[in-house]
């Protein structure tokens, strides 16, 4: 077992349970707290809320309570992002975490609000577990208009517009907008809170550009090479959407070789640091590869 392996294993259902029991407890109306629930508690690989907690371990940061208060934050964020990004008028997407979408179930009004009731539960939780105005002031960036709303919409405004299929500069953009920028302040809200040396933090956010560029390859490499089953949602259809991604720019061997070097390149960004279980959430890229 990895020392990354380990630490999922340790902090995912602490992570799970932390998340069922405050939607429960700390959303007043049963019914909106239970279709807030449905995607959260659909599953997911969790993995900002992990890399928060790992980049705190790889600090020497103990993990108590309002640490993971914070990651779960990060988690409601995450998942009101993927609640809307299904939605009919955005990629109409019917599964999801191998379930219906929420839109699916209950129709778009319910889907629109559970995601718009994320958001905020998700910053407070990130304001009280934290006390700190810098990492609201990070996540809300992270998630806005300079950020993941700006990608999504880019990704919107630029599906089946041949014309950019092959443009380096927009693309790299518009992926690092809707997908990186989240995973860089889930590592830099860490760095900030662990009170890291400024040398510790240049590592850790080189890590997490590197880290957050990548993921969007792998998830677009997804797509091609993963089963609806494996994958929870529905694969093989960005091309026929007309999507605009990684994949149009470079092409299915060149974007693996892509991942591959930034592989290597988030490995190096770590050196010095304490950071086997960090460099441990690489390996998850090794199915598409
Ligand atoms: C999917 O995110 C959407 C992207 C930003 C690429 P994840 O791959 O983290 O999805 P879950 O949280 O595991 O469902
Ligand atoms: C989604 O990108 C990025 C988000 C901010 C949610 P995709 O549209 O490629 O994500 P999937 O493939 O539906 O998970
Ligand atoms: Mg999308
Ligand atoms: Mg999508
Ligand atoms: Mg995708």
């Amino acid at each position: 077992m990895t020392a990354f392996t380990y630490f999922k294993d340790q902090w995912t259902p602490i992570i799970d349970d932390y998340l069922a029991k405050h939607l429960a407890s700390e959303v007043k109306d049963q019914k909106i707290s239970q279709i807030m629930a449905y995607s959260v508690m659909a599953g997911g690989k969790r993995l900002r809320p992990l890399l928060f907690l790992a980049t705190l371990n790889t600090l020497g940061k103990k993990i108590e309570e309002p640490e993971v208060r914070i990651a779960c934050g990060i988690e409601l964020i995450h998942t009101y992002s993927l609640i809307h990004d299904d939605l009919p008028a955005m990629d109409n997407d019917d599964y999801r975490r191998g379930q219906f979408t929420r839109h699916k179930k209950l129709g778009v009004a319910a889907a629109n609000l559970a995601g718009a009731a994320l958001l905020p539960m998700g910053i407070k939780l990130i304001a009280e577990g934290s006390n700190s105005a810098q990492l609201v002031e990070l996540i809300t960036k992270a998630v806005g208009p300079n950020g993941m709303v700006g990608g999504q919409y880019l990704d919107i405004d630029s599906t089946n517009n041949a014309s950019v299929s092959g443009d380096a500069k927009f693309i790299n953009k518009m992926e690092w907008l809707k997908t990186g920028c989240l995973i860089q302040a889930s590592v830099e809200m860490a760095a900030i809170f662990a009170k890291a040396s400024d040398i510790e933090k240049v590592k850790l956010i080189d890590f997490a550009k590197v880290f957050g560029r990548s993921y969007q390859i792998y998830d677009d490499l997804v797509d091609v090479v993963e089963t609806s089953e494996e994958a929870g949602k529905a694969t093989h259809k960005d091309e026929a959407e007309g999507k605009n991604n990684t994949l149009t720019l470079l092409g299915i061997d060149q974007s693996r070789k892509e991942l591959t070097d930034l592989i290597k390149q988030a490995q190096d960004d770590l050196h010095g640091l304490n950071g086997e279980v960090l460099t441990g959430f690489l390996d998850l890229y090794q199915k598409v590869l």
